[in-house]
C-alpha cells in the first residue's frame, strides 16, 4: 500500500511567513521576463510544438528550478534563454533588453561535459574572459579567485581528464561564472552524477549562490532536487510545452538535506508528482509477466 502523503500544499494556503517570503521575492527587480514564448520545429513528419504561450518572472538573485516531463520543451527553453537557438513567438527580456543569440551575461552549464580537453582547469576558466579580450595577470588573477570559489585550487593546472564528473561541472559552474553572468542557466548539471556526488554538488551551488549576487535558473527531473534548490518551481506540462503552475517552495532557508522529510518538503514533492504524472495517482505500474522461476520454488 503507498503511504499516505500530506495534502498537496497550495501557495495560495501558505503560511503568512512564507506568504511574506514570496511577496518579498517579487518586489526585487525582475532580472528574466519570458513573455507568450513559443516555439515550433519543422520535422518530417509535421510541425512539433516544442513551447507554447509560456510567460514567468525570474526575479533578482532567486533559484528557479524548471521540471515537466521528458520532451515538454525544457532543454528548449533554456537553448532560447541563452540565445542558442530563436523563438516561433514572444520574446525574452534580460534586464528589460531583448535577448538576441548568446551573450556573457548568461553563463551555461550543461549535463554533459563541455570543458575544453587540451586547456587546464585554470585555461578553461580563462577561456571566457580572454573572449572578451581582457588579458594580463588580472585575468589569471580572478580565474584563481573563482576556482577557489569551487574548492580546486589544488588542481588549477590539472586537465578535464585527471577530473571526477563532480568536479568537471565544479569548473563548468566557474568557468560559466567568470563571464559576471547576471543569470546563470544550467540544464540538469547533476544529471550524470551519482547520488551522493549529486547531493554533494547541490549543497555547494547552494553556497556559491548565497556567497554570490547571482540569479540561477535550473532545469532537472529530479522532485527532491528541485525542492531542495528552489525558491519557486516551474512546472510545465508536455504537448505542446505550456507553463503548468509555478509552485513557491515552503521549506526555509538555508536548507539542509534532513529537511526533505518533513511535511512541507513531501508535500511539495508530492504536488509536482501530482501535476507530472496525473494518470499514475493511486495506480501501481504493472508489467507483462514471463515466469523465469519453477512453479513452487520460495519466491515472491
Ligand atoms: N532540433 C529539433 N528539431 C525537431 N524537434 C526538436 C528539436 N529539438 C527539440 N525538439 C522537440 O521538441 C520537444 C521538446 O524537446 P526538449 O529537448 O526541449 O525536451 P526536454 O524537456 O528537454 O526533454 P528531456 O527531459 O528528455 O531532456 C520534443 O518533442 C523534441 O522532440
Ligand atoms: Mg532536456
Amino acid at each position: 500500500m503507498k503511504p499516505s502523503l500530506p495534502d498537496a500544499i497550495d501557495y495560495r494556503e501558505q503560511s503568512p511567513e512564507v506568504q511574506e517570503r514570496f511577496s518579498r521575492l517579487k518586489e526585487r527587480p525582475v532580472v528574466l521576463s519570458v513573455e507568450g514564448l513559443g516555439k515550433t520545429f519543422p520535422t518530417p513528419g509535421g510541425e512539433v510544438t516544442a513551447l507554447k504561450g509560456v510567460d514567468f518572472e525570474v526575479f533578482r538573485r532567486e533559484f528557479m528550478c524548471v521540471i515537466g516531463p521528458s520532451g515538454c520543451g525544457k532543454s528548449t527553453l533554456i537553448r532560447i534563454l541563452a540565445g542558442l537557438e530563436t523563438e516561433s513567438g514572444g520574446q525574452v527580456l534580460l534586464d528589460g533588453n531583448p535577448v538576441a543569440g548568446p551573450g556573457p551575461d548568461r553563463g551555461m552549464v550543461f549535463q554533459s561535459y563541455t570543458l575544453f580537453p587540451w586547456l587546464t582547469v585554470k585555461q578553461n576558466v580563462m577561456f571566457g574572459p580572454k573572449m572578451e579580450g581582457k588579458s594580463g595577470s588580472s585575468v589569471e588573477g580572478e580565474a584563481r579567485q573563482w576556482i577557489d570559489l569551487v574548492g580546486l585550487s589544488q588542481f588549477e593546472n590539472s586537465y578535464p581528464h585527471q577530473l571526477s564528473g563532480g568536479m568537471k561541472q565544479r569548473v563548468a559552474i566557474a568557468r560559466a561564472l567568470a563571464n559576471r553572468p547576471r543569470i546563470l542557466l544550467m540544464d540538469e548539471p547533476f544529471g550524470a552524477l551519482d547520488a551522493q556526488t549529486r547531493a554533494q554538488m547541490q549543497s555547494y551551488l547552494l553556497q556559491i549562490w548565497r556567497n554570490l549576487d547571482i540569479t540561477i535558473l535550473f532545469i532537472t527531473h529530479d522532485l527532491d532536487e528541485a525542492v531542495f534548490l528552489a525558491d519557486r518551481i516551474l512546472v510545465l506540462k508536455a504537448n505542446p510545452g505550456e507553463v503548468d503552475e509555478i509552485i513557491e517552495v515552503p521549506v526555509p532557508r538555508p536548507r539542509r538535506l534532513d529537511q526533505s522529510i518533513e511535511p512541507e518538503f513531501i508535500a511539495t514533492k508530492h504536488r509536482i508528482n501530482q501535476l507530472i504524472h496525473p494518470e499514475s495517482e493511486g495506480k501501481e505500474d504493472t508489467l507483462p509477466f514471463a515466469r523465469m522461476t519453477v512453479e513452487g520454488d520460495d519466491v515472491e
